[in-house]
């Protein structure tokens, strides 16, 4: 009798009975290590979807963007219809207006505080050590990309998000900011308080500062609410049948979990396909197959039900639309 080792380990449920199951699905982000095919995946995904007759936006949270090169179309900075493909729009998220922006705003902020605090300095080296280090740049990419889902402008939104940590950060980001905006509210209450103890006149000073953060607190909140929503979010990670992706998204799904951001599932991509290899094969691609078939054993034991599909390695490149169109077939199979 087979007993449990034996069985061929197959798909539980696919990506497209996972979309299929969950109609009010909106937001669909795809992570994983470096290199592994995040951006090829949340562009099929979104082909998919588009061609479903949804308006679908396919945005990159990546600093180092690659739609552009993969469509051979500039969408650097602004929403462009995707050449050939009805209701599909691509766009690379340009953080550097909202950098600007958001200096100037600080700046303002800073000025107010320092005279409000009767403290003489400039607020302009304030701004630029508040300003220069890269988790500011992170926190743009996150405040661009929870306003182009506040927007509401289409029906679905697939991510292509960056390859480290810094795609949990930006999620993770938002639990983080609470805790520290409401602390920053309490000891701005206390200050106030203090002051207008103090003071001879009774009234209330308006206090910009105060302000912001109670605002800010609330538009993290509504992130918050829409990233943890298993009816309208999912996160699916993208890894190869190798050790440093499996470790790298074993990492993330559990960060993802205990942040209370749904964890869709996992893709596997660039499997050789062991039709096309034979006997006779070079050394290098049997070594390869093998080692491939190791992991697979290992995802298929660790990801316990989650793994929605599995991509072959092509014998090209995945470019344009018919590169992606090419993935559609294995990312959801069953379908067309
Ligand atoms: N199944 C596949 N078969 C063959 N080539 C593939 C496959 N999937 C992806 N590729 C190719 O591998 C390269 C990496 O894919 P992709 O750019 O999607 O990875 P990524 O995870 O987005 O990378 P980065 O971390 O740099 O953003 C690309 O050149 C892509 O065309
Ligand atoms: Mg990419």
């Amino acid at each position: 009798m087979a007993g449990a080792e034996d069985r061929v380990p197959q798909i539980e449920q696919s990506l497209s009975e996972y979309l299929g199951s969950r109609p009010s699905l909106k937001y669909v982000f795809f992570g994983g290590k470096g290199g592994v095919g995040k951006t090829v995946m949340a562009g099929a995904t979104a082909l998919q979807l588009a061609r479903h007759g949804k308006r679908t936006m396919l945005a990159s949270t990546n600093p180092v963007h690659s739609l552009s090169g993969l469509l051979d179309q500039d969408v650097y900075g602004k929403a462009v219809p995707v050449t050939g493909v009805s209701n599909l729009w691509a766009y690379e998220i340009d953080t550097k207006d909202n950098i600007e922006r958001a200096k100037q705003d600080i700046k303002q902020k800073i000025r107010w505080f320092l005279k409000f605090a009767e403290i003489s300095a400039q607020a302009d080296a304030f701004v630029e050590s508040a300003t220069m280090n890269p988790a500011f740049e992170e926190s743009a990419m996150f405040e661009e990309m929870v306003d182009l889902m506040f927007r509401n402008e289409y029906d679905a939104y697939v991510f292509d998000t960056a390859p480290t940590a810094n795609a949990r950060r930006l999620l993770g980001m938002s639990k983080v900011y609470s805790l520290w905006v409401n602390k920053m509210l309490k000891s701005r209450e206390e200050a106030r308080s203090l002051r207008e103890l103090l003071s001879f006149t009774k009234k209330k000073e308006a206090d910009p500062l105060m302000d912001y953060l109670v605002s800010f607190r609330e538009r993290i909140g509504q992130a918050r609410d829409l990233l943890t929503d298993k009816e309208r979010t999912a996160f699916f990670f993208v890894t190869l049948p190798e050790a440093l992706p499996i470790a790298v998204i074993k990492r993330f799904i559990q960060w993802f979990r205990d942040f209370g951001i749904p964890v869709g599932g996992v893709v596997v991509n660039m499997l050789i396909q062991k039709d096309q290899v034979r006997a006779d094969s070079p050394e290098f691609v049997r070594n390869r197959v093998a080692m491939q078939d190791a992991y697979m054993k290992e995802i298929w034991r660790d990801f316990d039900g989650a793994v929605r599909a599995v991509i072959p390695l092509f014998d090209d490149e995945v470019r344009g639309v018919s590169g992606l169109a090419r993935v559609l077939p294995y990312a959801f199979a069953g379908e067309r």
